[in-house]
């Protein structure tokens, strides 16, 4: 099932159909004449320079811009992490992950939710308290508990040190493959997106100016020349020169 944002259910053979979408901000149409599909379960990295809309375009996708044209088919059960983290800071880190959950939703939940990203030891923490990149993990949980059919990823891991970043890699992953949801995944990192996604998408002038599909077996190796070869392809199509992105 997929419901549109607007609230109507239809039947769907996609975790999220987009069709013609275009959204002006003063005039401008950021998003304009977009289509996109993604299919149930499958991985999907968007890449894009600063400002091109990616945002824009995961907060249609989440129901929280409706000031649209265009038809967005999306999955009703859908669950997104911000850029950046939003937690009420009046609620510790475990109440935060559960916020807005139907039922009685328990601490053991948001712990299990939390241990996913590696902050089951900070449930009880107040949000002020925590670093950019816990405050990230916190919110990446938060979107995790609520099993979604859809997960929206907008840049997860950009306040994370390199360490802690591959291990909430491998965390949304592993996440993904065990739930069979589908995700799309806002990124700056073309590594990050090639190791991840199943296809990764270039936002240009409004639209999905180039795809690419990665055929590559998982887990990926960053050294294969095939993974070079992609990176290279997308570096150029984001208009970067490969040797000045990789000294
Ligand atoms: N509420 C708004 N009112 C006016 N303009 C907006 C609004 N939200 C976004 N924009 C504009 O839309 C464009 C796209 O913004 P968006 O946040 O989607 O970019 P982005 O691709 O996510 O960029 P970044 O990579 O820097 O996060 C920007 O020029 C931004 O100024
Ligand atoms: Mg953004």
């Amino acid at each position: 099932m997929a419901t549109d944002v607007h609230g109507e259910v239809t039947a769907g053979r996609a975790a999220v159909e987009i069709t013609g979408l275009t959204r002006p901000f003063d005039g401008r149409a950021v998003i304009d004449g977009l289509d996109l599909t993604v299919r149930p379960g499958e991985f999907v990295a968007l890449l894009g320079r600063s400002g091109c809309g990616k945002s824009t375009l995961l907060r249609i996708l989440a129901g929280l811009d409706r000031d649209i044209d265009g038809a967005v088919l999306v999955p009703r059960r859908r669950a997104v992490a911000f850029q950046a983290p939003r937690l009420m800071p009046w609620k510790r880190v475990w109440r935060n992950v559960v916020l807005g959950l139907p039922g009685r939703p328990t601490r053991e939940t948001a712990v299990r939710a939390l241990a996913e990203v590696g902050l089951e030891h900070r449930a009880d923490a107040w949000p002020r308290t925590l670093s950019g990149g816990e405050a990230q993990r916190a919110s990446l949980a938060r979107a995790l508990v609520r099993e979604p059919d859809l997960l929206l990823l907008d840049e997860p891991f950009g306040a994370l040190d390199a360490l802690t970043r591959i291990r909430a890699q491998q965390q949304v992953a592993e996440v993904w493959q065990r739930r069979g949801c589908a995700v799309l995944l806002v990124t700056h990192d073309v590594e990050e997106a090639l190791l991840l996604a199943d296809r990764v998408l270039v936002m240009q002038d409004g639209v999905i100016a180039h795809e690419q599909q990665v055929g590559l077996p998982r887990p990926r190796d960053v050294g294969a020349p095939e993974f070079t070869l992609l990176r290279a392809g997308l570096l150029t199509e984001l208009g970067v020169v490969a040797s000045q992105a990789r000294p």
